[in-house]
């Protein structure tokens, strides 16, 4: 089947117009049903949808074992439409634990090295960093990019969660195809200066967290069991009273849905792709791990939002409604697009 494309950035590729984040097949949402994951990725592809997004670090590599699995096991011409985009540089330890960074260029080869393998393919479509190396300029991080480009390795570059003057650097060194950056109706942060940055440079973004990680998909509720390995269980934005304000927007969102006929998770996808639909330059990466939300995600395409529509959504959900940080204390400081 066909999607309609979007154009990453001025140099990037043509994608689906929804991605899909296969993260949570892996990693950071408690246990994943590997083979519901592998079907996913399947229905995903044969849907249309070209652009699969993953971290070397996710799970330390299971993740793109799994999308490569899934791709060895696709039809032809579904695999050869498919594209990866990969991030890396999180530094892990076999607990688990995180411990840093690291964007030099030997790293940066060395981390390709590894996912090429993993992945099973004969180049990366984008590659990224996944968070700026403190001790390395971006110059060298992106200038290292650049070079597995030359050699084939990689066809595009990327960034991830970083702010418009770390922007400006990169694409002052190499053509930058697109920023992957948190975006959502509570999570509206890059509205103010790295969206005009990114639409200035031509540059694309693929947008994350669109359901803000479940929470606002109309599925999420306070009763849920989260187990000990899951993300949102140090979530500021799903603790205690902020989970209670938060789910609370959803409900107004519900009211809208329901009129519309649609569900929630759809109108919160298509929210963020109304937010792109003039510059054609907004790529949400929906988090689905089973067939059945990707259908519902993928529902989010077929939804029209008119101008009553966005006014009902703004007034049910304003920027800065949501209570809670994105992510806790100790990450919010890895985030150069939040300084
Ligand atoms: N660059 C970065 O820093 C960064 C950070 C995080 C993620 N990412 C990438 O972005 C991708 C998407 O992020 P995300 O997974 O946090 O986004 P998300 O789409 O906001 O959240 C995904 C979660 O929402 C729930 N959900 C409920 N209904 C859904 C539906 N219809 N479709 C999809 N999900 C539904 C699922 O949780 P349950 O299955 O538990 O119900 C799912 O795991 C990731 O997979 C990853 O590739 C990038």
């Amino acid at each position: 089947m066909n999607l309609p494309t979007r154009k990453l950035g001025t140099t990037g590729p043509h994608v689906s117009a929804l991605g899909l984040g296969c993260m949570g097949m892996s990693a950071l949402y408690g246990d994943a049903d590997r083979a519901e994951s592998i079907a996913t990725i399947h229905a995903a592809l044969d849907a249309g949808v070209t652009l699969l997004d993953t971290g070397d670090f996710y799970a330390m590599g299971h993740n793109e074992m799994l999308i490569g699995e899934a791709l060895r096991s696709a039809p032809a011409a579904a695999r050869e439409k498919a594209l990866t985009s990969v991030k890396f540089g999180a530094l892990r330890d076999p607990d688990g634990g995180w411990s840093g960074y690291d964007g030099r260029p030997a790293a940066v080869r060395n981390f390709a090295a590894y996912s090429l393998q993993r992945l099973g393919v004969d180049h990366i479509d984008v590659y990224r960093i996944a968070r700026i190396d403190p001790d390395v300029p971006i110059e060298e991080t992106v200038g290292a990019i650049a070079e597995l480009v030359e050699k084939g390795h990689v066809r595009h570059i990327g960034l991830s969660e970083v702010g418009a003057d770390t922007i400006r650097r990169a694409a002052a060194t190499a053509p930058i195809s697109d920023l992957q950056i948190e975006y959502s109706l509570i999570s509206r942060g890059i509205e103010d200066e790295i969206l005009p940055t990114t639409r200035e440079l031509g540059i694309g973004i693929t947008a994350y967290g669109v359901l803000s990680r479940g929470l606002i998909s109309g599925h999420f509720s306070r009763d849920r069991q989260l187990a000990a390995n899951d993300f949102r269980g140090m979530s500021p934005r799903f603790q205690g009273e902020n989970l209670q304000h938060n789910l609370d927007l959803v409900e107004q969102l519900r009211k809208i849905a329901e009129q519309k006929g649609v569900s929630v998770a759809q109108i919160a996808i298509a929210w963020v792709l109304s937010r792109g639909a003039e510059h054609e330059d907004i790529v949400p990466l929906v988090g689905a791990r089973r067939r059945d939300r990707l259908t519902e995600a993928l529902g989010a395409l077929d939804v029209t939002l008119d101008a009553a529509d966005l006014a009902a959504i703004e007034e049910a959900v304003p920027a800065d409604a949501a209570a809670g940080e994105r992510y806790p204390a100790a990450q919010m400081a890895h985030l150069d697009s939040e300084r």
